[in-house]
């Protein structure tokens, strides 16, 4: 696994929760912020989109790694996911995968509660096992 100083994992946390607090969720009513640390050592956050059509919606996860992506970073190193219950949220089957696509496997995937802080983390390989990604275009 590859460890991301308390520090850091503080920063994140911070903004995940600042992004967390600006996500439109009125039908779930469940917000989630995601923070993602890019190799050029910037934070990347988003929060959940979601849209009267339910399906269009879109995930913590994938707003922040668009956000990324759109300010020309292709890889990060660490994230977190907070979401506003008592209990710790891990990444969605379809986030899974996208967070795949642009991180080692053995980065880390930090979960956490806006109460309680950073409780549980997995690596992407952990979350995404024997995976299918861009190697397997080549
Ligand atoms: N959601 C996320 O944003 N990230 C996750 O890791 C799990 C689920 C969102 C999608 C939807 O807006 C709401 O939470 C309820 O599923």
């Amino acid at each position: 696994m590859s460890h991301c100083p308390p520090s850091q994992q503080a920063a994140m946390l911070a903004h995940a929760i600042n992004a967390m607090h600006r996500a439109y969720a009125p039908y779930s009513k469940f917000l989630v912020g995601a923070c993602v640390l890019g190799e050029d050592g910037q934070l990347y956050s988003g929060c959940n989109v979601e849209n009267a059509s339910y399906p269009v919606g879109v995930c913590a996860e994938t707003t922040a790694l668009g956000l990324m992506i759109t300010q020309g970073i292709q890889r990060y190193t660490a994230a977190v996911v907070v979401n506003a219950t008592d209990k710790v949220c891990a990444p969605c089957g379809a986030c899974r995968q996208r967070l795949r696509e642009f991180a080692n496997g053995d980065v880390t995937i930090y979960l956490a509660t806006e109460k309680n802080g950073i409780e549980k983390s997995y690596t992407i390989d952990e979350l995404l096992p024997d995976s299918f990604g861009p190697d397997n275009l080549v």
